[in-house]
């Protein structure tokens, strides 16, 4: 009879290497395809197409005049739970337009303006320039990985930013990583239930489809704010125990 000998090192290696292909698999098996629409890239994630990113040639639509009027801004960035020396980010951060709101709110802490655009990042870093502002920090994340820190945030800002990510899933688990435990993800979509926001399909989201979304990556919902006049604003938390 042949007598195997236990080697400890292996099994731990072998146990590492099946969890990582189970984690690969889910997030693949996480998208399917269809044929494109008109403002989607074609790729299924949890029943809904993922829209096509924002160029940066659109960058002065973020920054127009009758923005705040038309989408509450100052109410939004009013709702934000924050502290004066919370560290936050703002993912898909264009031109910067949260990112130096919620620098404002935290004097003493500061605020990681993520995007994959190097064309926005550099607006942003000339408008730290010119308004010396020190506490916003750019970060060139990728498409699957916004590249934070780990268990380092209070909370999370995505406006109009989380339905074109092409990676939901993984991003959404990069972000759970990204945020201390009891740490808070503000969402904020466009709203699809109503017809009268002039915002093409792919743009808007359902509060049902962000709660499964964000369900999905172990988030608890927290509370919908319906006070802005065309999006959800939405919060989600990271469990209190939960180091990942
Ligand atoms: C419609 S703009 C919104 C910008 C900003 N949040 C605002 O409301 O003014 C969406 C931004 O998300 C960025 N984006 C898309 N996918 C991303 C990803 N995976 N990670 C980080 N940024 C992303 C785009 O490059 C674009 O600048």
């Amino acid at each position: 009879m042949m007598h195997l000998r236990f080697n400890p090192r292996s099994a731990v290696r072998l146990i590492l290497a099946i969890s990582l292909a189970a984690v690969l698999a889910t997030a693949q098996d996480a998208y399917t395809t269809k044929p494109p629409s008109s403002d989607g890239i074609g790729k299924v994630y949890m029943g809904r197409e993922i829209a096509q990113v924002m160029g940066h040639l659109g960058a002065s639509w973020l920054e127009r005049g009758e923005r705040a009027q038309e989408e509450g801004t100052e109410l939004l960035v009013k709702n934000l739970p924050l502290k004066p020396t919370d560290a936050a980010a703002d993912i898909g951060a264009g031109t910067g337009y949260f990112s130096f709101r919620l620098a404002a709110k935290v004097p003493s802490g500061k605020v990681y303006a993520v995007d994959i655009q190097q064309e926005m990042l550099d607006i942003i870093e000339g408008r730290k320039r010119t308004g010396q502002v020190s506490n916003v920090i750019t970060v060139l994340g990728t498409e699957s990985d916004p590249k934070l820190p780990e268990n380092a945030l209070d909370l999370i800002l995505m406006v109009d930013a989380y339905h074109e990510f092409n990676y939901p899933r993984e991003m959404g688990e990069a972000m759970v990583r990204a945020l201390k435990p009891g740490g808070r993800i503000a969402l904020v979509e466009y709203r699809s239930e109503d017809d009268a926001v002039p915002i093409k399909r792919l743009h808007k989201m359902t509060e049902a489809q962000a709660k499964k979304e964000m369900a999905a990556l172990g988030l608890t919902w927290v509370e919908t704010k319906a006070e802005l006049p065309w999006q959800h604003l939405m919060f989600f938390q990271k469990p209190s125990g939960a180091a990942h």
